[in-house]
């Protein structure tokens, strides 16, 4: 499967990355301490990602109401894995909550995360993260770095559910953006 060439890195920092093949292990940089994840080209300004019932979405939590456990997080990144942690108040989330993606081919799948009694789907995968400079990146296995978040706008405003698009179909109705760390 070719994925590798991080097409929404690439169209936003072809200045920097001029080829696939530029990319170094030494550019990989994880962030320290906690940060936030948040999402480019979506909206005219950059939006937060955010947990409600074990899936993330992008936007401005206080506006989506559907969810039973709704909360910001801010997250650390640890043995390739992003622990999630809640930061409005009143709500606490499991110790265990990693963010997860589904690599799988040719499908686009929600992203989520494990923990507080949501049922995950067998396919998620909770490591293999890594950060090139401040990108959120995915490593298979051959090394190679893919980056396909996608968000599809939900019923409310300006609020989209993160997907992931492992196989780059673009499918029609989704946004592509950039999910970036933010402190
Ligand atoms: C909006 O989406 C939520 C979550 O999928 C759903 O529970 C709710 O019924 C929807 N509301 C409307 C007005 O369609």
């Amino acid at each position: 499967m070719k994925f590798s060439i991080i097409p929404s890195v690439l169209a936003l920092a072809s200045c920097v990355l001029a080829a696939p093949s530029t990319l170094k292990p030494f550019l990989k940089r994880n962030p320290t301490g906690s940060f936030k994840l948040v999402a480019y080209s979506l909206e005219s300004s950059v939006v937060d990602i955010f947990y409600s019932d074990g899936i993330a979405y992008a936007g401005d939590s206080s506006k989506w109401t559907y969810g039973s456990v709704t909360t910001d997080v801010t997250f650390v990144i640890e043995d390739t894995e992003v622990i999630t942690t809640a930061t409005t108040s009143g709500v606490t989330l499991d110790s265990d909550t990693l963010f997860y993606i589904r690599p799988i081919a040719n499908q686009v799948l929600p992203v989520g995360f494990t923990g507080n009694g949501v049922t995950v789907p067998d396919d998620a995968v909770t490591t293999n993260f890594i950060f090139y400079g401040t990108y959120l990146m995915w490593e298979y296995d051959d090394g190679s770095l893919s980056d396909s978040f996608r968000a599809r706008e939900t019923n409310v405003t300006g609020v989209y559910e993160l997907y992931y698009d492992f196989s780059n179909l673009y499918p029609s109705g989704y946004k592509t953006p950039v999910v970036k760390s933010s402190s």
